[in-house]
């Protein structure tokens, strides 16, 4: 298979939306199941047979030279972040069922599984890699009492899926079934543009929390209420807002405040509430850690200074992941066999399917690069050379897994 029918591929996927203006696929709706069932129809023609498994992750599996192997999985995600580009997550999937045909007739010393994670975004429920912490067993069953923007609870969107939550453990698995996790993904960041190169390898993967912080003051009068009197949620949540964009610099971390409400939400009305999301990501935990008590303790401050209540509440907390060096010196082979004789390594400042998946094997990923570094926004882009590129660099890792095993 070539990069044109992957990136058509990639194409006929952004179709799958919630939205017709722009592409919006979260966990546990309607476009989460018919994306499924258009990749498990790719899987079964690539010679994979497939299941979707009790957290709604897509599965297809081909045995090696015998059968019941443990299995080298080759993974990403189907679902999005709110109007997304077209390829985080699922130009991974169809970079993998790709390989996976190109190795039709290789006899492999071990069982290839594709999958294809249901929710590494956290779009929906506001906890990420809900999909592959499932899969890895690392499942908190406090996450069933989750809730979407409409109330709705993780519980009740599995039973609407047709999942039950109590058959939730068939989908764990353990280590003994696994040699090792690879995942492909665009590298959703500028490194590779700037150095004119297209793939590197990730040394590690940034370890991420996730908060919503909420400001309580009154509500009030735009004309009526006096300034120097006001007790302003949203001016309270600018001042946070300016201080994670300080502590952010001034730590080298990387932290951004996505989402703001003003409540009530009127234009003459003063904002009695704001509530406002926080993602905090660095190379290392210690320092993204501190960074979230420096954040924290000034929201208390502004909190006390201008009269109003803080809560804090985490939604989600992944830790930084290292990759495996025997997976990065065979994917550093794949990138090799394409002509780049010293491949470029760096960490993933995003977070992947991976972090989740270490938990039970070992892993490792192959960045590819996009255009102007941009993602999360409909103007993510690849060039067709460089997913030609990425497929040689892709099929050529799992030879080398096979070859030195
Ligand atoms: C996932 O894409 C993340 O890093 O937020
Ligand atoms: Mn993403
Ligand atoms: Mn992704």
């Amino acid at each position: 298979m070539r990069a044109e029918t992957v990136l058509e591929r990639c194409d006929e996927l952004a179709t799958i939306s919630s939205s017709p203006e722009h592409l919006t696929r979260v966990h546990l709706s309607p476009e989460h199941r018919a994306a499924n069932d258009l990749v498990d129809g790719w899987m079964r023609q690539a010679g994979l047979s497939t299941w979707q498994d009790a957290a709604g992750n897509l599965v297809g599996r081909r045995e090696g030279r015998e059968p019941d192997l443990p299995a080298l999985v080759l993974g990403s995600h189907l679902d999005t972040v709110p109007d997304a580009g077209r390829y985080d997550g699922m130009l991974g999937v169809l970079l993998a069922i790709a390989v996976v045909e190109r190795l039709r007739d290789a006899v492999l010393p071990f069982a290839i599984e594709v999958v294809a994670f249901s929710d590494e975004e956290g779009t929906r429920f506001g906890n990420a890699l809900l999909g592959s912490r499932a899969f890895a067993g690392t499942w908190d069953d406090a996450w069933w009492e989750l809730e979407d923007a409409e109330g709705l609870s993780l519980r009740d969107a599995f039973v609407d899926f047709g999942l039950d939550p109590a058959r939730l453990p068939g989908a764990f698995r353990r280590p003994e079934e696994f040699v090792g996790y690879l995942e492909a993904h665009i590298e959703q960041g500028p490194i590779l543009e700037e150095a004119d190169r297209r793939l590197a390898v990730v040394t590690s993967i940034a370890g991420a929390r996730r908060f919503e912080l909420i400001l309580t003051g009154q509500a009030g009068h735009a004309g009526g209420a006096r300034i120097e009197r006001r007790r302003d949620a949203l001016v309270g949540a600018a001042e946070v807002v300016l201080e994670v964009e300080r502590v952010s610099r001034e730590r080298g971390v990387i932290g951004t405040v996505g989402r703001i409400e003003a409540e009530p939400g009127g234009v003459n009305v003063v904002p009695g509430r704001a509530v406002f999301s926080l993602d905090l990501r660095a190379e290392d935990d210690a320092a993204r850690d501190a960074a979230v008590d420096e954040i924290v303790a000034f929201a208390r401050d502004v909190s006390g200074r201008r009269r109003l209540d803080l809560d804090v509440h985490e939604l989600y907390r992944a830790d930084a992941t290292l990759c495996d060096p025997g997976l990065r010196a065979a994917v550093e082979a794949g990138i090799r066999s394409t002509g780049d004789d010293d491949p470029l390594a760096f960490w993933s400042r995003a977070g992947h399917d991976g972090m989740a998946v270490a938990a039970i094997a070992p892993v490792a990923m192959l960045f590819l690069r996009c255009g102007g570094g941009i993602s999360h926004a409909p103007e993510e882009s690849v060039r067709a050379d460089d997913v030609e590129a990425a497929l040689a660099a892709y099929e050529a890792t799992v030879r080398e897994l096979a070859r030195t095993r």
